[in-house]
């Protein structure tokens, strides 16, 4: 398969996890009932697995190349961003709880996507 479409794959399923999930962080916060709708629920569940699929094909056909630490990093912060953005979204007992948390998760994504395009984990700060 093309390098270039999984990536552009990749991105636009990371675009719409973000923005999908500052919708969901809102309605979580302001208590809104749109947030137990079935679709509301499973739509970032399928985005995120083409966030992920995409991500590990490219690691498969970077080969090598992959094996580096700004990869991990992403890894590691992707893992973070869905830790805390269950938080954000259903954790957090308290609306100021889960508005911390998305501010957090939406602060993990910025830095992911420095990473994304230094290439180094230092990020936006390289
Ligand atoms: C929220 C999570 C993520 C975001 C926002 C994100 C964002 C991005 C962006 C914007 C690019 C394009 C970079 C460019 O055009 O130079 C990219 C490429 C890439 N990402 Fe991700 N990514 C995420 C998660 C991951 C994870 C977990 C992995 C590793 C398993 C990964 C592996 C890659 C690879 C290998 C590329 C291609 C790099 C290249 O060809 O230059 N990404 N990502």
């Amino acid at each position: 398969m093309n390098y270039l479409l999984i990536k552009h794959l990749h991105v636009t399923a990371a675009v719409l996890s973000i923005l999908f999930f500052v919708v969901r962080a809102y309605w979580s916060v302001s208590e809104n009932a749109l947030l137990q709708k079935k679709i509301v629920k499973i739509t970032p569940h399928v985005i995120d697995t083409v966030l992920l699929v995409c991500a590990l094909l490219l690691s498969m056909m970077l080969g090598a190349a992959a094996a580096q630490p700004w990869v991990l990093t992403k890894i590691v912060l992707l893992i973070a961003y869905i830790g805390v953005g269950t938080i954000a979204i259903k954790r957090g007992r308290t609306p100021r709880t889960r508005a911390i948390a998305a501010v957090i998760a939406v602060a993990i994504f910025l830095y992911i996507v420095g990473v994304a395009l230094t290439h180094h984990p230092a990020s936006w700060f390289y």
